[in-house]
């Protein structure tokens, strides 16, 4: 049973070519409960998901686009494109985000961004368990502060990681190439 369980998280890969059908309300509930059992310490509750449906998914991508203009960022008419071509069929975007915690003594920020890359993570696993594919992207505006904000995330409280495309993957990709673990494992002694 648990090799089973672990098979499911070493087949898992990114994939960007999705479409739908995405999760529906009960699957998505799903995986919105699989990433708040992410490791939190103090019991923050900081992470944020912004739901971004398939018919708004233009608009968002749109919105990004201007913003990454507007912030100074070249983007060439054939990345636009290819960006545009990429969200065109991408059912479902999740925005990412915490609150921060500003100057806690207990849990300086790097806890609390690891705390939110362990519930994306834990929404990555659950829906390749499901059989959805997904992919984390940093592009699309991220860091700049318009996205973020035409989401309700004000920058001065929240810091914004990206968006999580998830949906049906488009093609069946083979099995992603793993580093050996054991090169990046040493075992200590006294
Ligand atoms: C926080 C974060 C942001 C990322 N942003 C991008 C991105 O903007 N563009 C990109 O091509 N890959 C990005 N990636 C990488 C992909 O999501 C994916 O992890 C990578 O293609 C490797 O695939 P794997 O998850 O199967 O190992 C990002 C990964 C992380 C963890």
């Amino acid at each position: 049973m648990s090799s089973v369980c672990v098979q499911s998280i070493t087949t898992r890969r990114s994939q960007k070519l999705v479409q739908a059908p995405g999760p529906n309300a009960e699957q998505l509930q799903q995986l919105l409960a699989a990433a708040v059992c992410a490791p939190d310490h103090s019991a923050l509750r900081a992470w944020r998901f912004v739901l971004i449906e398939q018919q708004n998914v233009g608009a968002l991508t749109d919105l990004a686009i201007a913003a990454m203009r507007r912030s100074g960022r070249e983007i060439t008419e054939q990345k636009e494109q290819n960006t545009r071509k990429w969200l065109s069929s991408v059912p479902l975007l999740i925005g990412l985000a915490y609150k921060i915690s500003h100057d806690n003594e207990k849990v300086p920020e790097i806890e609390q961004t690891l705390s939110m890359g362990a519930a994306v993570m834990n929404i990555q696993n659950a829906a390749h368990m499901m059989g959805f594919s997904t992919y984390w992207s940093t592009g699309l505006g991220t860091y700049t502060d318009e996205v973020p904000e035409a989401l309700g995330l004000d920058t001065l409280d929240y810091r914004f990681v990206g968006f999580l495309a998830v949906g049906t993957p488009s093609v069946k990709l083979p099995p992603a190439q793993r580093p050996d673990p054991a090169t990046l494992t040493t075992t200590w002694q006294p």
